[in-house]
C-alpha cells in the first residue's frame, strides 16, 4: 500500500486547549481537517520512528472513522505499533493506564468528554505524552503553530480498513495494529489499588449500587469490574452500552444531566450508592440514598479515608485541588499534616505534582477526582475508592459525609454557570472586574469583609512555570470566596462560571443555595452579570 503525501492548507482555529481540540463533527468531517491536526501532532513530536502509540475513544459519532484515518497516518509517519481498544473504545483513564503500563511513546484520545455526541454534535482529539497525561502547553502550542503552517500530510492509501472489533495483531503497511481488550489493563490496576475482597463482601451482604454509564465509555468497564469482578447484581450498571450519540443524552454526571440517576436514588427502595461517569470516563458523581456528595466534599472525604484502601495504606504525600474547588480538602490536609496545592483549572496542572511525588490525590469541583495511579482524572477509580471506604466503614454515604462535616466543618459550595453567552460581553465582564481588583478589598459586603481580590496566578513548584489570569477571586475574611472565570472547553460562545463558597464550622444542615444566598446575590451585583450578559439566572447550578 502506498504512502501518499497529500497537499493541504491550514485551517484557522486548530488550537488545542487543556482538553485537546474540540469542534463539531461537521468541522472534523471537512476534507483534510482531521488529517491536518493529526499530522501537526506528529510533526510536533520527535524520535517516534518504530515507537508505540495508544489509540481509542469514547465511542462517539466519528470515532471509528477517525481511528482508521489515524492508523493510516501513524503507519505513513513511521510508528511501529498502535494499540487500539477493541471497537475503538478506550476511556481516558484507561489510555493513561495503558501508556504507563506498556511504556508507550504516547497516546491519542478521541473524545469531547462530557459534550453531547452525534452527527451535529461534538468530536475531539487529544494527545497524551509518555508519562500518561495530557500534552503540556509547550507541546499543544507547537501543535497549534504547526496547524497554521502545514502544507502536506502523510497517509497510507488503499487496502482494507483495519478490523477494530477483532482482538489480536493486524498489520498496516508494516506497522503492527494490536486490537486490545479495553478493560483488562485498567481492571488489573484497580485490583491492585483496592480491597476487592472487602467490596465483594459488601455486595454479597445485599448492598445495592446503581452505576449510570450514560451510554458512554465506562459501560464496559463498570460491567466488567462492578458486576463481573466484584459481584454486584446484574443490572446494577445501567445505560451500559456506549452509543455514538450517547442515547441522545448529555453524558455529564451532574444533577442536571444525570437526573434519572438522581431520581432513582430517592426514596426507601433506592440503592445504597449511586454513581455516574461522563463521555470519556474521567468524571464522576457520587450519590447516597437521597444524598448528593459535592465533588469538593468527595475529594475531602476521599483524602481523609484513602488509607483504608491498600493502594493508599501508607498515607498520602500531599493533596492538590484546582483553585475554584472548595477548600474542604485543605482542612483535611492541615489536620493530616500533609502539603496541599492550589492549581489552576485543568487536570494538566496536577501532572508535575504527581510525577514529583508531591501529591497523591487531586481533584476538581467539576466532578474530577484522581490520584497518582494514572495521569488523568478517573471516574470509576473514584467510585471504587468510595466503595472500598464504604466496605470498610460499614456506614451509609450520608453518615460518612455528615461525620466528615462534624469533624472538619462544612464548606457550603456551589457553581453557577452562564452558558452560551456572548463571548465579547463575557470578556468585558472579566476585564471590568480585573480593572477593579485594587478597589474592592476593604469593602464590607453582606456582613462580610472582602479582604483581598486578585486574578489567580500559579507558579508550578516543580518547573517554575507561571500561569497567570486563571480566574478572579474575591476573598472574604471568614474564608468565604467568590471566583469568576471563563470556561476554556465550550464550543459555542462563552461560558461564565461563578463559584461561591462559605465555610461553617457548626451548622451543617442548611440548604446550600440558602446558605450561600447573600454571596450569590453579591456575586451577581459585583460583576453586573445581567448588565453584561443579559442573563438574570444561571443556566446550570451544581
Ligand atoms: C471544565 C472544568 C475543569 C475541567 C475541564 C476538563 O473546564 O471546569 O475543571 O478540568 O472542564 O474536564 P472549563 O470549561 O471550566 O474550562
Ligand atoms: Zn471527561
Amino acid at each position: 500500500m502506498p504512502v501518499v503525501i497529500r497537499q493541504t492548507t491550514p485551517f484557522a482555529g486548530q488550537k488545542p486547549g487543556t482538553s485537546g481540540l474540540r469542534k463539531k463533527v461537521t468541522v472534523f468531517q471537512q476534507p483534510h481537517y482531521l488529517e491536518n491536526f493529526v499530522q501537526s501532532i506528529f510533526d510536533s513530536l520527535t524520535d517516534y520512528a518504530g515507537a508505540t502509540l495508544v489509540l481509542g475513544g469514547d465511542g462517539r459519532y466519528f470515532n471509528r472513522e477517525a481511528i482508521q484515518v489515524i492508523l493510516r497516518m501513524a503507519a505513513a509517519n513511521g510508528f511501529g505499533r498502535v494499540m487500539v481498544g477493541r471497537g475503538g473504545i478506550l476511556s481516558t483513564p484507561a489510555v493513561s493506564c495503558i501508556i504507563r503500563k506498556h511504556r508507550t511513546y504516547g497516546g491519542i484520545i478521541l473524545s469531547a468528554s462530557h459534550n453531547p455526541g452525534g452527527p451535529t454534535e461534538d468530536f475531539g482529539i487529544k494527545y497524551n505524552i509518555g508519562a500518561g497525561g495530557p500534552a503540556p502547553e509547550k507541546v499543544t502550542e507547537a501543535i497549534h503553530s504547526r496547524t497554521q503552517a502545514i502544507s502536506a500530510y502523510r497517509i497510507v492509501e488503499g487496502g482494507e480498513p483495519i478490523d477494530i472489533d477483532r482482538l489480536g495483531t493486524q498489520t498496516l503497511d508494516g506497522m503492527a495494529v494490536d486490537i486490545v481488550d479495553p478493560v483488562a489493563d485498567y481492571a488489573e490496576l484497580m485490583a491492585e489499588l483496592f480491597d476487592f475482597a472487602a467490596i465483594r463482601s459488601l455486595f454479597a451482604s445485599g448492598f445495592k449500587i446503581r452505576y449510570d454509564a450514560m451510554h458512554a465509555v465506562t459501560g464496559p468497564y463498570a460491567k466488567a469490574i462492578l458486576e463481573g469482578l466484584l459481584g454486584a447484581p446484574s443490572g446494577s450498571v445501567v445505560n451500559a452500552v456506549p452509543l455514538p450519540d450517547f442515547g441522545g443524552g448529555h453524558p455529564d454526571p451532574n444533577l442536571v444531566h444525570a437526573h434519572d440517576l438522581v431520581a432513582a436514588m430517592s426514596g426507601a427502595d433506592a440503592p445504597d450508592f449511586g454513581a455516574a461517569s461522563d463521555g470519556d470516563g474521567d468524571r464522576n458523581m457520587i450519590l447516597g440514598r437521597d444524598f448528593y456528595v459535592t465533588p469538593s466534599d468527595s475529594l475531602a472525604v476521599l483524602a481523609a479515608n484513602a488509607p483504608l484502601a491498600p493502594g493508599y495504606a501508607r498515607g498520602l504525600a500531599g493533596v492538590a485541588r484546582s483553585m475554584p474547588t472548595s477548600q474542604a480538602v485543605d482542612r483535611v490536609a492541615r489536620e493530616l499534616g500533609i502539603p496541599f496545592f492550589e492549581t489552576p483549572t485543568g487536570w494538566k496542572f496536577f501532572g508535575n505534582l504527581l510525577d514529583a511525588g508531591k501529591a497523591t490525590l487531586c481533584g476538581e469541583e467539576s466532578f474530577g477526582t484522581g490520584s497518582d495511579h494514572v495521569r488523568e482524572k478517573d471516574g470509576l477509580w473514584a467510585v471504587l475508592l468510595w466503595l472500598n471506604i464504604l466496605a470498610r466503614r460499614k456506614e451509609p454515604v450520608d453518615a460518612i459525609v455528615r461525620g466528615h462535616w462534624a469533624r472538619f466543618g462544612r464548606n457550603y459550595y456551589s457553581r453557577h454557570d452562564y452558558e452560551g453567552v456572548d463571548a465579547a460581553a463575557a470578556e468585558r465582564l472579566m476585564a471590568g472586574l480585573r480593572a477593579r481588583l485594587g478597589s474592592l478589598p476593604g469593602t464590607a459586603l453582606a456582613g462580610l469583609v472582602l479582604s483581598a481580590a486578585d486574578d489567580f496566578s500559579y507558579t508550578d513548584p516543580v518547573d517554575g512555570s507561571v500561569s497567570s489570569q486563571q480566574g478572579i477571586r474575591l476573598l472574604f475574611d471568614d474564608g468565604s470566596r467568590i471566583v469568576y472565570r471563563l470556561s476554556g472547553t465550550g464550543t459555542e460562545g462563552a461560558t461564565l462560571r461563578v463559584y461561591i463558597e462559605r465555610f461553617d464550622l457548626d451548622r451543617h444542615d442548611r440548604d446550600t443555595q440558602e446558605a450561600l444566598a447573600d454571596l450569590i446575590a453579591l456575586a451577581r451585583d459585583v460583576a453586573d452579570i445581567e448588565g453584561h450578559t443579559g442573563r438574570s439566572e444561571p443556566t446550570v447550578i451544581t
